[in-house]
């Protein structure tokens, strides 16, 4: 029944390390020996999503979702249980065991990494042969310097329709595969399909992932016409949503901020004007799941978009985005220019550096474009403005921003402080009644797993299904009890389905000898089964842990067992029997 070996799975635990399989979804912070953050298979406000290093384990105390690795993948990626396998294997490096499983798109997957790095190799040794002439020209206009060229790897796409695909069929990679990896283009002139170079006569900078793989690329035209870029979309080993430049050389950086900006451009500029901790997103807006990703490098992002109209409506969503994770985070305001490309070029770093020494945290810059609208020389502009900034202080929960806050607008208004506050306060009561009324509408659903609801439903007793829970914790962290207790407990004395299932599961894996982590759980068990499991060994601090303590709870069992079987049943008892039953009392 098991496709996959101990030893192999086990391999695979190893080199997915709970903490880091799930840190690009969720924003951990210590707490002792465990991790906690806001759970991503829930809304919440407050973290209860827990990590426990120990157990290589995570459990939800807010929705009750429970696993190893493998379950938190197959959630989070909605897979099933041997596609999460063999997306941990991707991620780590690790080869699909190739008998009776169809791993092609492993295969291809790798072949695609080859052909992008070939791809990247290829446009920059054009950028220095004769046909690359005119991108070094523009590289050199832009004052890049070749130091710069060389680590990032920039390139040049020859003004050709088939330069790159003649070079790469050269190294034995097929049309279709170009084509897959974005880098050909496709057209069906009366069913003849021919193929051709996507990027042509365009600068070419590779997006590199922290694993150092070339996954996508951006191309620029070098004139005025358009589109100015194009931007490889999503393929096998790229996900544009999640595409960031530069982290493969920010994470490395001693800052512990990370600076967010529009253009590749811009952050090539910026990291060779020393500002090392650059990144830049591709041609999408900040999403959520990319925040999270950033989270995982820095502890603080300050936004440094374009000074346009779309700069600062992305700069708002970023902001939006990066506050609901709970991201610490800082606004640059360009003035002289309209990107940092150009305060660099125009000013030098010193200006630029001045301008992040000078960046407004995220509720400066929410009171800043909230007063620009309002003229506050009338009292009408200042009631509003003082309306819109007490909603924007009601969204904190520190008690200190807001007085620091309430401070400043009191002495710019000439209104009293007091009052301000009031009002903050008022409005925040609002806001949280408005959020438990949204959690207890949802909370039936959310609090308890499906299996736990149906274990406690098939359970007359509270207190054997603890009893039941313990043993099963306590042997889990100390197998070597189970030849003491052998002859006293069976799966039989379980009154909790789950449990006899997962007690028989237990002691099958101790007799042979054989390794009892969660991992090796995950495949027999459904991902509810698991929530339930994990919730009752996950914490491995509450566990009692002596031999004593097993066989009380085997005590519990064996004797709420023996008070069941002498229950009468009161359906077969007759009317007189059933009378004496009270009499006897
Ligand atoms: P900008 O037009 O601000 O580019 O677009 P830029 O960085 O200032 O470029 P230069 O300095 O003129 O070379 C910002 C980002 O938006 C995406 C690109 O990722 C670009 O870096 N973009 C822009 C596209 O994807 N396609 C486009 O046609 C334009
Ligand atoms: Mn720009």
């Amino acid at each position: 029944m098991a496709r996959f070996s101990d030893e192999f799975l086990n391999e695979l635990r190893m080199r997915c390390d709970i903490e880091q399989v799930i840190s690009p979804y969720v924003n951990l912070k210590r707490r002792g020996k465990n991790l906690v953050g806001l759970c991503p298979f829930h809304n919440e406000k407050t973290p209860s999503f827990t990590v426990y290093p120990e157990s290589q384990s995570f459990y939800c105390f807010g929705c009750g979702a429970g696993g190893e690795a493998i379950g938190f993948i197959r959630r989070a990626e909605n897979l099933d249980f041997t596609e999460a396998v063999r997306y941990l294997c991707d991620k780590s490096g690790m080869v699909m065991p190739s008998d009776g499983f169809d791993d092609s798109l492993s295969v291809k997957r790798k072949r695609m990494y080859e052909i992008n790095k070939e791809a990247a190799r290829f446009f920059n040794s054009c950028l220095f042969s004769e046909k690359g002439k005119e991108g070094l020209e523009y590289y050199k206009s832009r004052g890049y310097k070749k130091s710069t060229i060389t680590r990032f790897g920039l390139g040049y796409a020859p003004n050709e329709w088939r330069a790159l695909l003649t070079h790469m069929r050269g190294l034995g990679y097929s049309y279709e595969e170009l084509y897959e990896a974005n880098l050909a283009n496709r057209s069906d002139k009366d069913g003849k399909i021919s193929y051709y170079d996507s990027f042509r006569n365009r600068v070419m900078v590779p997006i590199i992932d922290v694993r150092g793989n070339v996954v996508a690329f951006g191309g620029r035209v070098l004139d005025d016409s358009k589109p100015k870029y194009i931007n490889t979309s999503d393929t096998l080993v790229y996900k544009k949503s999640l595409g960031v430049f530069g982290l493969n050389f920010a994470k490395n950086s001693p800052e512990k901020s990370l600076i967010l900006v529009e253009g590749y451009m811009d952050a090539i500029s910026l990291h060779e004007a020393g500002f090392t901790n650059a990144i830049a997103c591709l041609g999408t807006a900040l999403t959520s799941e990319m925040a999270h990703l950033l989270a995982r490098y820095a502890e603080e992002i300050i936004l440094s978009y374009d000074a346009d109209e779309a700069g600062q409506k992305a700069t708002e969503r970023a902001i939006g985005i990066l506050g609901s994770i709970g991201m610490k985070m800082r606004v640059i305001h360009l003035s002289g220019g309209k990107d940092p490309d150009e305060i660099l070029k125009k000013y030098g770093p010193e200006r630029y550096r001045s301008l992040i020494d000078g960046a407004a945290n995220d509720i400066e810059f929410a009171l800043l474009k909230a007063r620009d609208g309002f003229d506050l020389n009338t009292s009408d502009g200042k009631m509003k403005y003082l309306e819109k900034a007490a909603q924007i202080l009601s969204k904190t929960r520190s008690e200190i921003t807001r007085d620091i806050y309430s401070s400043r607008l009191s002495e710019e208004l000439q209104v009293k402080k007091e009052a301000i506050t009031a009002r903050i306060n008022q409005i925040s009561r609002m806001n949280t009644r408005k959020e438990s009324q949204d959690f207890f509408k949802k909370a039936p659903q959310q609090n308890i797993s499906e299996s736990t609801k149906t274990a406690l439903a098939n359970s007359t007793n509270i207190r054997v299904v603890r009893a039941e829970e313990q043993l099963i914790a306590t042997l889990m962290k100390n197998p070597d009890y189970y030849r003491h207790i052998e002859k006293i407990v069976s799966a039989e004395d379980f009154s909790v389905t789950l449990y006899k299932r997962i007690f028989s599961m237990i002691t099958e894996k101790i007799k042979e000898q054989r390794s009892l982590e969660l991992t090796f759980f995950s495949e027999e068990l459904t991902p509810a089964e698991m929530d339930t499991f994990v919730k009752i060994t996950g914490d491995s601090t509450k566990i009692g842990s002596s031999l004593r303590f097993c066989e009380d709870c085997i005590g519990v069992m064996k004797e709420e067992k023996i008070k069941a079987s002498e229950k009468p049943d009161l359906s077969t008892i007759s009317d007189e029997d059933f009378r004496n039953l009270f009499k006897k009392k």
